[in-house]
């Protein structure tokens, strides 16, 4: 077998490289990378979609076969989309049993939220504020892809997103840099669990590296034109907590980034992340972003395209074609150094030796294993517990939730609560289409005895609803109106779902208006005048444009997109089964004019005005300055009152901070502490508030306890534009609270 004979010929080998002092798998790796030829190398550094079942017969198109030639003889190192595991073992199987060398193929997929079970969406992930949520989310969907043969997931996308018209928002854990940090190291470790090579882990990939989430306007793909300040701290820092955490891989970015395309930037992937980091991943480029060099006019034709990346760093050609194309001539022409080639061959043959693939390349190819997991009903638990905790309470007026323990009768309105699609997302990898339980059914099944009704109401998405194509909406079709409305005034209580549909958020899905589609906010407007006790669930993937109905409605419940067991998750917060935690990762604005909107600005020289009515302040004309709904908002079943904050700095210069909260409700629940710093004069300009610490602590009902918090030099500094960490003495304001705008504050000198 060629295999047997690879692991020969290395052993054989391994006597040409014994000088040097080596470290975990790098004996092996020189040892195989020291009888490759340049071609097998460059192959490596290859990824092919997965264009074809590997399971049904050989493609009979001229590229196709071509592609399945390269596979077989050695010239591709990963693939992307090819799935299950009898379709990875096939794949597999021509690669390591007809190439000369037998090196196992990768298998990359974009697991982001799950892989058959679906799980909440990043942003709602994040709104838990709760790194288990993360880790075990994580932990699921790499139990499941890994079942089904994958073994890297181009996961988490850690880019700090604080425009709500980005359509990727979704995929991200919003808008602020500390939070999302957090996250991603959960992220990580949940997917990468505590070894690789378990077979249960698949490795993770901190994507897009870097400023994606910044794209001008809004507009995915868009040009990224940032300060250093702004790239250090708060691009970067996600970044940085990832691959401390170690992850495998980093993706680089469709976006350039002051003028260089991150594909192409030496500054990002050689300096920074290989160069200061220590870093010794590997980078993929994003889908054909190594070609793309030439639309950006950047390089002047593939083969330039080839030499800028590799040369900037990106490891792996994801769909490019430009590396199988060029590299070799580049390399024979001594424009790039064999040693570049080797460096990249190296990072990429070394995840496959910590994944076990050297020691057998079928390994997460178990048709048995994936049966069993997928099938496995404590799936639908996980998913359902990390749903309710990803959910937010925007409102909550005169109680109206919980719901009574008998509601009398419920009705339902609206063609999101009837949707089993809508709650998978966007990212919804291998989940059966229409799978989810839906609004409607969570309902139903926590209240068999109720009476309930449904009611259409307004229409929503016309036609088809997928991945890849525009959506189009029903706009002006008030049929449903009368039914809805009369059904409302003979009705107890009002569940009116509202929002999104999955398919608007995502990539490519950058919008100019953030409002509900259609008729929804009418019918929601018309119902509030015939039935007070309305409970709007709201499911969408950004922050919306909703003043009217934060404003009309009693209650308001923001459930994001929550996968497989979206409606029993919501009908467990929506019965008081379980009491909310959730915090909002993201501002909401009170007009879409004001994003990219954010919590953690600068103060500006013009930050307010004695005499408002002058025009001449830092302010809008026609809307206020702050959003709705502040960053890190979210309400509970439980009350939580905070007084007595403390601030000292102890004898090692640090800050300690202590606060009294009480639970002044009958409800045990849980509460998010958040806790910002404003260093007020710097030699850098900081802003007005950003977080640096959070904890959730429960608290019976009634209980009152003495939170307190420890903050280090490292919580307090800044990076320079220079890229240098930087803690400056001076006037500091600490602050802490249930969210961002409303806080207890203390203000003090610290000299460190
Ligand atoms: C493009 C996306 O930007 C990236 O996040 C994804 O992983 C790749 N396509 C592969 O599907």
């Amino acid at each position: 077998m060629k295999r047997t004979a690879y692991l020969l010929i290395s052993i054989t080998l391994v006597s040409c490289t014994q000088n040097k002092e080596y470290t975990g798998f790098d004996y092996r790796v020189d040892s195989l990378l020291s009888i490759m030829t340049i071609e097998e190398k460059i192959g490596q550094m290859v990824m092919y979609n997965g264009n074809w079942e590997f399971t049904g017969p050989v493609p009979a198109d001229a590229d196709n076969q071509m592609r399945f030639k390269n596979i077989k003889s050695g010239r591709v190192g990963a693939m992307l989309n090819v799935l299950s595991a009898e379709g990875t073992y096939e794949a597999q199987k021509l690669a390591v049993e007809n190439s000369r060398l037998g090196i196992p193929l990768l298998f990359g997929y974009d697991v982001i939220h799950g892989y058959k079970t679906m799980l909440p969406v990043p942003i709602a992930q994040a709104a838990s504020w709760d790194r288990k949520v993360a880790y075990e989310s994580a932990r699921l969907a790499a139990r499941e892809a890994s079942a089904a043969g994958i073994h890297w997931t181009f996961a988490p996308m850690i880019d700090v997103s604080p425009d709500a018209r980005w359509g990727r928002i979704m995929e991200s854990a919003g808008e602020d840099p500390y939070l999302t940090s957090v996250m991603a190291k959960a992220w990580v470790e949940g997917y990468q669990g505590s070894s690789l090579s378990d077979t249960s882990t698949i490795a993770a990939c901190a994507k897009h590296f870097a400023g994606y989430g910044l794209a001008t306007a809004g507009r995915d793909y868009n040009t990224v034109d940032i300060s250093p300040q702004t790239l250090h701290n708060i691009v970067l820092p996600p970044f940085r907590a990832a691959a401390e955490a170690e992850v495998a891989t980093f993706m680089n970015a469709f976006n350039e980034i002051g003028g260089i395309p991150a594909t192409g930037s030496t500054y990002l992937q050689r300096d920074i992340l290989k160069g200061n980091w220590n870093y010794n991943g590997f980078i993929v480029s994003d889908w054909a972003s190594i070609g793309e060099l030439m639309n950006h006019g950047f390089a002047k034709d593939s083969t330039h395209a080839a030499e800028l990346s590799v040369k900037a760093g990106s490891d792996m050609d994801m769909e490019s074609g430009v590396y199988e194309k060029s590299l070799r001539n580049l390399v024979e022409k001594g424009v790039v150094s064999e040693e570049l080639i080797d460096d990249a061959v190296k990072r990429i043959l070394n995840l496959k030796y910590k994944l076990g693939l050297f020691d057998d390349p079928y390994r997460y190819s178990n048709p048995d294993r994936q049966k069993y997991v997928l099938e496995d009903k404590n799936n639908e638990a996980i998913a359902r517990d990390m749903g309710r905790r990803s959910i937010v309470l925007l409102k909550n007026e005169s109680k109206l939730l919980p719901l009574a323990s008998n509601p009398g009768k419920i009705l339902v309105v609206g063609p999101i609560a009837a949707s089993k699609d809508i709650p998978l997302g966007n990212w919804r990898a291998q989940a059966v289409a229409n799978s989810a339980v839906s609004l409607l059914e969570g309902i139903k099944s926590r209240y068999p005895n109720s009476e309930i009704e449904y009611k259409e109401g307004y229409k929503f998405t016309m036609g088809e609803r997928n991945f890849f194509n525009n959506l189009t909406f029903e706009k002006e079709d008030y049929s449903g109106f009368d039914g809805a409305l009369k059904e409302a005034a003979n009705s107890d209580v009002v569940i009116f779902s509202m929002g999104e549909d999955c398919f608007q958020t995502g990539e490519g899905r950058s919008q100019t208006d953030i409002s509900p589609k259609g008729a929804q906010q009418e019918l929601l407007q018309r119902i509030l005048k015939v039935n007070k006790n309305v409970v709007v669930v709201l499911m969408n993937g950004r922050p919306l444009q909703i003043p009217e109905v934060l404003q009309n409605s009693p209650a308001v419940l923001e459930t994001w997109f929550l996968g497989s067991q979206a409606g029993n998750a919501i009908a467990d917060v929506l019965s008081g089964d379980f009491n909310l935690e959730g915090k909002l990762p993201v501002t909401f604005p009170v007009d879409v004019g004001q994003e990219p909107l954010f919590y953690n600005h600068k103060n500006t020289g013009r930050p307010s005005s004695e005499n408002p009515d002058i025009v001449f302040w830092s302010h809008y004309t026609d809307a206020p300055n702050e959003g709705i709904l502040p960053f890190g908002w979210g309400l509970s079943y439980s009350e939580f009152h905070y007084k007595d904050l403390e601030v000292v700095v102890n004898e090692n210069n640090e800050v300690n901070m202590a606060v009294t909260l009480e639970n002044r409700s009958e409800v045990a629940g849980i509460e998010t502490l958040q806790v910002y710093i404003r260093d007020h004069v710097a030699s850098e300009t900081q802003p007005v508030k950003r977080l640096v610490k959070f904890k959730k602590v429960a608290f019976e009902p009634g209980e009152e306890k003495i939170i307190s918090f420890t903050l280090t030099r490292e919580d307090m500094g800044y990076y320079n534009s220079s890229g240098t960490f930087s803690v400056e003495d001076g006037l500091f304001t600490l602050m802490v609270g249930g969210n961002s705008r409303d806080l207890l504050k203390e203000s003090l000198e610290i000299s460190f």
